[in-house]
């Protein structure tokens, strides 16, 4: 199972050439149909939660994805996994040089969720975003709540096989046995009426979202528990077919390089083809929830041009997203895993190559990806910093010669 880094390879080497060329035909009718729905009820569908009573009926009698007979298989025990001792995994998903890509890779059914001894930490950082903003967090349309009731079901199984001592399945749900917390996923109405995306964000590291397909063969936002992003919120994407959240959010080189390939990904997308990705940004202070940087969570104009020139090169953070994609195979929904990894750049710098990786990585950003990335907003303290870490690692003996091609990821 090597590293795909190009989704064309990945789909050329999955399936069959007459398939494809069945596939390239549905291709170009959905998009034939997209363009036409734009014109016809691109606007109700698009809508919210909160969308007219008929708008929802018509998501729901959408009929595009046919249940499949589909069971995750399920995972080995987590080698002795302990919540205070097993440490976060190291990835530092960066090179010496950045390209635009989708960058997914195959995923093993056994790493879908990791958990680790921050888990509390995070679990704790949750509750409290919770309590302060509930409802700009958490969301579930009515046409998606069986797809995050089937999250919920899935998680159920596999978590405690995974994390036996993190978690226990019992009659009516699941119970984190370190917390005390018990949740009853089958009981209706839930508990205090509570979004089935919050029970499934409390029990996982990850924030978490489900795409579903829409009657014009695009994916829409339509559930989701956003806690821990840093720099998008929830509010602003929710409803969106897969391609505005990208184009909205000024992704680069989205319209060119990615999106045919990933709309293409999603509709073809098999219950038994999980994937994973990895990206990474920096941080310019130290807020796992939000990233107070480039503005109040409730501004209207958040972003890098309204953050502060970086000066304190001990506030930077390394920001790095571990995403999963599953689709489940009951509703069709399309399972969106993401896990952040958030460590001081003073600590990953450290760890021998990675100042210079880093930093050849970082002057490696074309002028889209650095404006998207803030880069003028710390490179004055950054590359500075890295370059010194890098110079004091060669001084100490790192030999460029053994720098390993394969990163940990
Ligand atoms: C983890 O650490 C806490 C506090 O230090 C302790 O109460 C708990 O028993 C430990 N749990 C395990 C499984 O070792």
């Amino acid at each position: 199972m090597g590293v795909i880094t190009d989704v064309a390879d990945y789909l050329r080497a999955s399936v069959p050439k007459e398939f494809l060329g069945v596939c390239m035909a549905v291709i170009v009718l959905l998009q034939i149909s997209r363009i036409a729905s734009k014109f016809f009820f691109f606007s109700e569908q698009r809508k919210p939660a909160t969308a007219p009573e008929s708008s929802c009926k018509d998501l729901n009698k959408s009929g595009i994805w046919t249940p499949v007979d589909f069971k995750t298989p399920t995972p080995e025990r987590y080698p002795n996994w302990d919540v205070n001792k097993t440490k976060p995994l190291p990835y530092r998903p960066f090179k010496h040089n950045y390209h635009v890509t989708m960058g997914i890779r195959n995923m093993n059914w056994d790493d879908w969720i990791e958990l680790d001894n921050e888990f509390l930490k995070y679990h704790k950082r949750k509750c409290e975003r919770l309590a302060e903003r509930r409802e700009k967090l958490v969301i579930t349309a009515p046409d998606a709540y069986d797809a995050a009731i089937e999250l919920l079901e899935e998680f159920r199984e596999w978590l405690p096989a995974r994390y036996p001592t993190l978690f226990k399945r019992t009659n009516v749900g699941i119970d984190n046995l370190v917390t005390g917390e018990s949740f009853n996923i089958v009981e209706r109405p839930l508990k205090d009426n509570v979004d089935p995306m919050e029970i499934a964000a409390k029990l996982v590291q990850d924030d978490l979202a489900i795409m579903m397909p829409g009657e014009d063969g695009q994916y829409y936002l339509k559930a989701a528990c956003i806690l821990l992003a840093g720099f998008w919120r929830l509010a602003d994407k929710f409803g969106m077919p897969l391609s505005e959240i990208h184009t909205s959010g000024d992704v680069p080189q989205f319209k060119e390089k990615l999106q045919m390939s990933m709309e293409r990904f999603f509709v073809r997308m098999r219950v038994d083809r999980p994937v994973v990705r990895n990206n990474y940004f920096l941080q310019t202070d130290d807020d796992l929830g939000w990233s107070t940087a480039i503005g109040p969570e409730d501004n209207n104009d958040i972003g890098w041009d309204a953050a502060e020139q970086a000066h304190d090169i001990t506030k930077v953070h390394f920001r790095s997203e571990r995403q999963s994609l599953r689709r489940l195979p009951k509703s069709g929904g399309i399972v969106f895993t993401i896990r952040t990894y958030f460590v001081p750049i003073t600590e990953i710098a450290k760890e021998p190559y990675v100042p210079g990786r880093l930093a050849d990585g970082i002057r490696a950003w074309s002028d889209d990806v650095a404006r998207y990335k803030g880069r003028r907003k710390f490179d004055n303290i950054v590359i500075d910093y890295l370059n010194e870490q890098h110079r004091k690692q060669l001084e100490a003996g790192l030999s460029l010669e053994e720098e390993p091609s394969q990163y940990p990821f």
